[in-house]
């Protein structure tokens, strides 16, 4: 049964994505210590935040990806076969991909996304831009197994897997996506993916703590959405914003921190804090070049070549299925 069933009753139901939303809210704040998932950001706020972090000074990732892919946009096009088909996992905005188009001559470009109204405005975007390329939007979650369109089912196929979202999986989620994405491309597939690299400490600390608040705001924003579309009732000016670096396990932590006792209530149950107690919000992992060629060889694919900027701030990566 839904959480949400007793407290609003059926005259104004949830609709489904709300209700998956508020079973996981709920299911996730009554752990110790307090989640929640990172997918959850992303509402229109929380996607206009995250757009304007990747242009913050102290963000490297998003400009120093693009650098690698417009540097190196020649080598990687020489590489992929002509009329190929472009899967993107996760479809965000569409700079990165344009920069993949314009140097390869792809035959069809299948954006992967859970949000249908997204892909759609996405899609019109590229059909004018690229009048040749034929777009097939596939609505769904990438992280679990999924149908490739049948129009491109004789096309190579080529994974398109950007911005180091990799790094917002645990260790066996990330092996378990690579494993899932060489089933669903096939054999002889190949694949482009951005992948954040370890580096000093201070450089990860600023980038998740930048002086503008802008990263704060981004965490902040999921509680202005549980209080909107669930009716919770978090007070946004009682928590703290709070990014540090986990060295053992390789990984920036967003926390949410409770400035005092208090209780939340959202659909009928009570959540208590302690002053300083934290809701877990996102990790995001980084690699070093080593350990990304392991798990990449573990979960079904070989490096082919890899990219990074001349700091060696950021890495892409050409995979090749292997047999
Ligand atoms: C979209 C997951 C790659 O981990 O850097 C940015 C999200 N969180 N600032 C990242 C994020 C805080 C971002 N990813």
């Amino acid at each position: 049964m839904n959480v949400h069933t007793p407290a609003l009753g059926n005259s104004d139901p949830f609709d489904e994505a709300t209700s998956i939303f508020a079973d996981d809210v709920i299911g996730a704040l009554a752990q110790h210590p307090k989640r929640l998932s990172p997918k959850y950001f992303y509402d229109a706020a929380g996607s206009e935040l995250f757009e304007q972090i990747t242009v913050l000074p102290e963000y490297y990732p998003t400009r120093t990806e693009l650098g690698i892919l417009r540097n190196r946009g020649a080598e990687i096009a020489a590489i992929i076969p002509k009329g190929a088909a472009l899967v993107e996992f996760g479809a965000g905005a569409t700079t990165k991909v344009r920069l993949l188009l314009q140097h390869c001559e792809f035959a069809a470009y299948v954006p992967v996304d859970i949000s249908g109204d997204f892909l759609t405005q996405q899609a019109a975007g590229l059909r004018k831009d690229f009048p040749r390329l034929a777009v097939h939007p596939v609505t769904a979650d990438f992280t679990a197994p999924f149908a490739l369109p049948e129009e491109i089912r004789d096309l190579p196929k080529v994974g398109f897997f950007p911005g180091s979202t990799l790094g917002n999986f645990e260790p066996q989620e990330a092996a378990a996506f690579l494993r899932t994405a060489r089933e669903i491309l096939g054999r002889g597939a190949q694949m482009i993916i951005g992948v954040d690299l370890e580096k000093d400490e201070r450089v990860l600390y600023d980038a998740y703590n930048d002086a503008a608040g802008v990263t704060a705001r981004f965490n902040l924003n999921v509680l202005v959405r549980i209080n909107r579309e669930l009716g919770g009732n978090f007070d946004i000016s009682a928590f703290n914003h709070r990014s540090i670096y986990n060295r053992d396990r390789h990984r920036i932590e967003m926390h949410l921190i409770s400035r005092k006792a208090q209780t939340v209530r959202i659909l009928g149950k009570s959540f208590s804090f302690r002053p300083g107690e934290s809701i877990h919000t996102e990790n995001s992992y980084k690699y070093s070049l080593d350990r990304f060629t392991a798990l990449a060889r573990e979960t079904g694919w070989t490096v082919r070549n890899s990219w990074t900027d001349n700091a060696k701030m950021f890495s892409v990566h050409a995979l090749t299925a292997s047999d």
